[in-house]
């Protein structure tokens, strides 16, 4: 691949096709896992000093929908154990699960390709009572904090994104991929795995920052070089991919200086694969001036879509869950297995409905707005004929492409999963993504990925929270184009998430921890 800026958009386009899975790419491609050298799934700084957080923390008990669809919070402020809690629902170790044979596993409260789980946390902190000023990372094996930076560097960070919101902000959390952990599996098509796995944390996050009244937005538009620079990344293996500012704090007068630090890191495993083609895609779509951020934050426009007039109207989604949404996020697991049975069309209308009530990011002009469209295949859901749908959020409306029975289409679809034919219904996120390319360069395609990660991570939370289950899937690229087509002509396949009715008794013994409540 050529090395390219920003706005040579065949860097994207070359990345998208070299990385698309068909029948024939995934039987010859000849990868097998090396179990000697998996990447260990969590990030040690050895040598860093320790804050313990604190094991009591509030959770976030708003009902689930409503935190879902909280478009911001307002109101409350952020204090150490608020933080706590937001980091938990966001990125927590949720669960164990230990295995007949022995070995465990670890869980986080959000979704992650193949649990590789390489979206790393980290702060960026004002002075909070009982955390002093600096740069931080989170680490959920034994839940701390380990400082990076001693000082006030929200006026660095606030530069580097060109947001005066960050300096006003008590702190703001930033959500890295570490390339190697899923490369390991994936190899380069893990480039896209790094804003779906993002996108679903971030949907977490914005979520228990609604349900807890703190004001958080997306950020997702910076100077890469300069936030990999504040946190100490090493960029060719680890680097920035979104920020989140949480809260209000008064402003600092400057910014302590940004020293350059190298803190010891252990080694993920003995040895390590690059992949050209990731760096390559991720140094064209990184924003380099600060002119370019502006322009490309100035793409940030309403494009106007057609709504087609006769769609299926859907029933009226539910207002609430009926459960709260750190007991969803405690609860959730991906599903391994479905039963084949219906939802109704109720259930899915209010999955859809919370998930697609927009997303508070600097690439979207505000709530109605989205790059991406949801296409559907109903295998089973009372009350809507089973067949091919386009769904428009704007109207909460299904637009029939084809009727009939699709189970067997589905299931080869997301790469011959069962999960896919057992499903209820599988949403397929497709986008256009020559216009997006040209109106945000290679950081198009970042964003596309990331809003199908955070709706997908929206649809698992409104279906968990109304009691049946979820899964992210991968899929077969140029077939599902080819399956919605000719109304998906010219689009291309970004991600995708079934709903259903989940059997229960998967093997292991899951083990859910015990977090204290306050
Ligand atoms: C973006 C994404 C894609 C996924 N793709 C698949 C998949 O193709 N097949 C599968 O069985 N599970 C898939 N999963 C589920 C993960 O395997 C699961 O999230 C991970 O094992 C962690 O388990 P948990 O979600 O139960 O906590 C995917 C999850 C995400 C977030």
């Amino acid at each position: 691949m050529s090395p390219a800026g920003n706005r040579a958009v065949e860097a994207a386009r070359e990345y998208h096709d070299r990385t698309t899975h068909s029948y024939a790419s995934v039987r010859q491609s000849g990868h097998s896992l090396d179990w000697d050298t998996k990447p260990f799934l969590y990030k040690v700084y050895p040598d860093l000093p320790v804050t313990p957080l604190p094991r009591e923390f509030p959770q976030p008990v708003q009902d689930t929908l409503g935190a879902v669809n909280a478009f911001r919070g307002a109101g409350g402020t952020l204090t150490l154990e608020i933080l706590t809690s937001l980091l938990f629902f966001t990125a927590g170790l949720t669960r164990k699960k230990t295995y007949p044979g022995g070995g465990e596993m670890h869980f986080r409260a959000a979704p992650s390709t193949g649990a590789l789980y390489q979206t790393e946390v980290y702060l960026v902190a004002a002075d909070l009572p009982g955390l002093s000023a600096g740069v931080y990372h989170f680490s959920p094996g034994d839940f701390c904090l380990r400082r990076l930076r001693d000082g006030d560097f929200r006026s660095e960070l606030s530069a580097a994104a060109l947001d005066d919101g960050i300096a006003a902000s008590a702190a703001t959390v930033v959500l890295t991929g570490i390339y190697w952990r899923n490369t390991w599996k994936y190899q380069a098509r893990a480039y896209r795995h790094l804003f779906w796995d993002s996108g679903t944390m971030l949907a977490n996050l914005l979520a228990a920052a609604g349900a807890m009244g703190i004001p958080a937005h997306l950020i997702t538009l910076f100077l890469d070089a300069r936030v990999n620079g504040l946190l100490a990344l090493d960029s060719d293996k680890e680097v920035s991919l979104e920020l989140v500012p949480l809260g209000s704090a008064a402003a600092p007068a400057v910014s302590a200086p940004v020293e350059p630090i190298s803190p010891r890191c252990l080694p993920l495993s003995s040895s390590e694969v690059d992949y050209p083609l990731v760096r390559e895609i991720h140094a064209a779509a990184s924003l380099v001036e600060p002119d370019e951020v502006k322009a490309v934050r100035a793409s940030a426009t309403g494009v106007p879509r057609s709504v087609p007039t006769t769609l299926l109207a859907l029933p009226e989604p539910l207002p609430v869950a009926g459960r709260p949404l750190g007991e969803t996020i405690i609860r959730r697991g991906s599903t391994r297995q479905f039963s084949g049975q219906p939802i109704s069309a109720r259930a899915l209308s209010t999955a859809l409905f919370h998930a697609t009530r927009g997303i508070p990011a600097d690439f979207l002009p505000g709530p109605g707005h989205r790059l991406v469209d949801l296409y559907l295949i109903v295998n089973a859901v009372d009350g809507i004929a089973s067949g091919a749908y386009c769904y428009w959020p704007e109207a909460h409306g299904l637009e029939q492409l084809q009727a009939g029975d699709f189970r067997g289409q589905a299931g080869y679809l997301c790469l011959d999963q069962a999960l896919g034919s057992d499903a209820s219904a599988v949403i397929f996120f497709l986008a256009e993504l020559g216009p997006i390319l040209e109106r945000f360069g290679n950081r198009g395609y970042r964003l596309a990925n990331l809003e199908a990660g955070v709706i997908g991570g929206k649809c698992y939370l409104a279906a968990y929270g109304q009691g049946f289950g979820a899964s992210g899937l991968t899929f077969y690229d140029g077939d599902v184009v080819r399956f919605f087509s000719p109304h998906a002509r010219g689009k291309d396949a970004l991600f995708v998430t079934v709903l259903g009715r989940s059997v229960r008794g998967a093997p292991g013994i899951e083990v859910p921890l015990q977090i204290a409540k306050k």
